[in-house]
């Protein structure tokens, strides 16, 4: 410390103009602290640079790096209700009204309209074929072409004729889809021991196929008939992989449409609608994991 005895020493200690000293220190002793922690704040910046630079290196634009869902996809289905609890009155609009909005919304994505574009639309056939590969997903050819997916396939459920898609004759059509999943590659069954019987007529090549039953015992028999429409009746390979948003923008996922054509009324029917492939596993855990399971109540006589 100087002295501060004298008048204005703290004056001097700050800038002692005789030995040309800042704070008791000299220029040169100043600009080595400088230079210091200018090289050492570099270095700091340097190595977070370059953590980062490393880390994006990794990451690819197209392929998500960390995919925790990557082989079981999820199955959803439109229309979607509470505790999938579906009750109405083919006599009484209001109350399908909910489920047959639901179902123009879903599928006015799938309008003719949105598929004109020949530069970014193709077709890919109205029978189950092999995959249609656009490349790799890292190939520099950008956006990739989408499959069309007309909705006149799914005949009386497609909403064009039937704008009420079968609620009003108490005939509800129900329409399923795969979630997406990029770069996955669905595997048709290739062996008929893990179906069940009644859907072994459905399992054809190129195809995930698609079945629906009741759920409980005590239901057996009251069902009736399910019709089932789309691609092959089920979920068509041609239409995988899907390459991500970034460069499959217009991708639409195949669809099939069920129509429960004769429920039994007035009685709480629980069916279970599940896909099979080599690559297509279930939990416990995650109840839409390649099957789903309604509820339908159809009232009136
Ligand atoms: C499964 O069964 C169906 C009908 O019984 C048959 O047409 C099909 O060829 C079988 N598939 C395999 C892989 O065994
Ligand atoms: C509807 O199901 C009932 C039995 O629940 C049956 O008697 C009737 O024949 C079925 N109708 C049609 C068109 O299949």
């Amino acid at each position: 410390m100087p002295a501060n005895k004298e008048d204005g020493g703290w004056k001097k200690f700050f800038w002692n103009s005789e030995t040309r000293e800042l704070l008791g220190r000299t220029g040169g002793s100043w600009f080595k602290i400088f230079i210091f922690y200018l090289v050492f704040y570099g270095c700091l910046a340097g190595i977070f640079i370059g953590t980062i630079q490393a880390l994006l290196l990794t990451i690819s634009n197209y392929k998500p790096t960390w995919q925790d869902r990557v082989a079981p996809p999820g199955l959803s289905h439109t229309p979607r209700s509470e505790k999938s609890e579906m009750a109405f009155d083919p006599r009484d609009p209001e109350t399908y009204l909910p489920y047959t909005k639901a179902l123009k919304n879903f599928m006015s994505k799938y309008d003719e309209e949105g598929q004109k574009d020949q530069m970014k639309f193709e077709d890919c056939g109205e029978h189950p074929a092999e995959y249609k590969n656009r490349g790799d997903l890292e190939m520099d050819v950008g956006v990739r072409k989408a499959c069309r997916f007309p909705r006149t396939l799914l005949g009386p459920c497609s909403g064009l004729e039937d704008t009420e898609f079968g609620f009003k004759e108490g005939k509800p059509c129900v329409i399923v889809k795969l979630n997406r999943i990029v770069n996955f590659f669905p595997r048709a069954p290739s062996t008929n021991d893990s179906i069940p019987e009644e859907a072994q007529p459905k399992v054809q090549p190129n195809l995930i196929p698609i079945y629906c039953t009741n759920k409980r015992e005590e239901d057996a028999g009251k069902i009736g008939e399910i019709k089932y429409y789309g691609i092959g009746e089920g979920f068509p390979l041609q239409y995988y992989p899907y390459y991500g948003k970034l460069l499959h923008p217009q991708y639409l996922q195949p669809l099939v449409a069920l129509q429960f054509t004769n429920l039994t009324r007035n009685m709480e029917l629980r069916i279970e609608c599940k896909v099979f492939g080599d690559n297509i596993d279930y939990s416990e855990k995650d109840r839409y994991q390649g099957r789903f399971d309604i509820k339908f109540q159809v009232n009136g006589l």
